[in-house]
């Protein structure tokens, strides 16, 4: 069994080579047609005016399983802090919608697609005071106590193996009253040990990290989330499922098993929801 230090090694290690290749189109796999499996179905999250203020880069980087800024109700004037921020489409999003007087700070430890992010934020025209970028993880972010209004993340938290110190960071850094807008990756009931574990060894990816409903409900109301509530949630089937199992895409993920992408097809799911920290 892959211990925590290693499951995120190679996490970080992957996503890192994934936004590297990005800078050069021929290896990054959205410069396949739109119909590829890899690209279509993240690109579909987003509608076109969204798209419109997004940088190419930023699009090709896209990872994600929901849009998070869609529910995240953002009001100008809002601190907003993205929790695995990848190529920068949510913190491009969320920077329109709390203007010149928000801010919007990305955090992710991979350096390349910070670097990355950095780039597309500077095509998308906007500037260092909106948006922040830092390498870091998710359970040590350095950022101060309750500086953020609204914390949103986007099919990351299911990658880290410890989710308690994931939501214990975000609940510190919110103000009393902020609250969340996540978007990940669940399983509606528990799977073996060993499928787990083998998903977890082979892929290391969203659907070895991702953790049943009720644990995940539990991790929020042990950090002092209240107040959960369910946006929207969707069945990850046929392409989707087996592209959620190799993200970032297969150049860098090796393909599970197929007997055990049958077994846990309808247990994953992609669910959308908001949670407050009490005031
Ligand atoms: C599936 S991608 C999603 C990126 C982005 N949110 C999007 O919608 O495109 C996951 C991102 O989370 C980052 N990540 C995963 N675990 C992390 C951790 N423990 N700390 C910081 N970043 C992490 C990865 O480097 C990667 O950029």
């Amino acid at each position: 069994m892959m211990k925590n230090l290693e499951i995120s090694r190679v996490v970080q290690t992957r996503y890192g080579s994934f936004a590297e290749a990005a800078g050069r189109a021929a290896t990054s796999c959205c410069s396949k047609p739109p119909t590829s499996s890899c690209c279509a179905p993240r690109q579909a999250l987003y509608d076109e005016s969204e798209l419109a203020l997004v940088p190419e880069l930023a699009r090709n980087l896209s990872r994600g399983c929901g849009n998070p800024t869609h529910f995240a109700k953002l009001q100008p004037g809002e601190v907003v802090v993205d929790f695995g921020c990848g190529g920068g489409t949510d913190l491009i999003l969320a920077a329109h919608k709390v203007g010149e007087r928000g801010k919007v700070i990305g955090i992710d430890f991979a350096q390349q697609m910070i670097e990355q992010a950095k780039e597309a934020v500077a095509q998308a025209g906007l500037h260092d005071e909106m948006i922040e970028l830092r390498h870091a993880s998710l359970d040590n972010t350095a950022l101060a106590n309750a500086c953020a209004d609204v914390l949103i993340s986007n099919c990351v938290i299911n990658l880290c193996p410890d989710k308690d110190a994931v939501y214990l960071e975000a609940f510190r850094i919110l103000k009393p009253g902020g609250r969340l807008a996540i978007s990940d990756i669940l399983l509606t009931e528990p799977i073996a040990a060993d499928l787990r574990n083998r998903f977890q060894s082979i892929s290391a990816g969203c659907i070895g990290g991702a953790i049943p409903e009720d644990d995940y409900l539990r991790t929020l109301k042990n950090a002092g989330f209240v107040a959960v509530l369910i946006v929207s949630r969707h069945p990850l089937v046929g392409v989707e499922l087996d592209d959620m199992a190799r993200c970032p895409g297969e150049e860098y993920t090796p393909a599970p098993l197929s007997k055990d992408l049958d077994q846990v097809r309808g247990k994953v799911e992609s669910v959308k929801f908001t949670a407050i920290k009490p005031s």
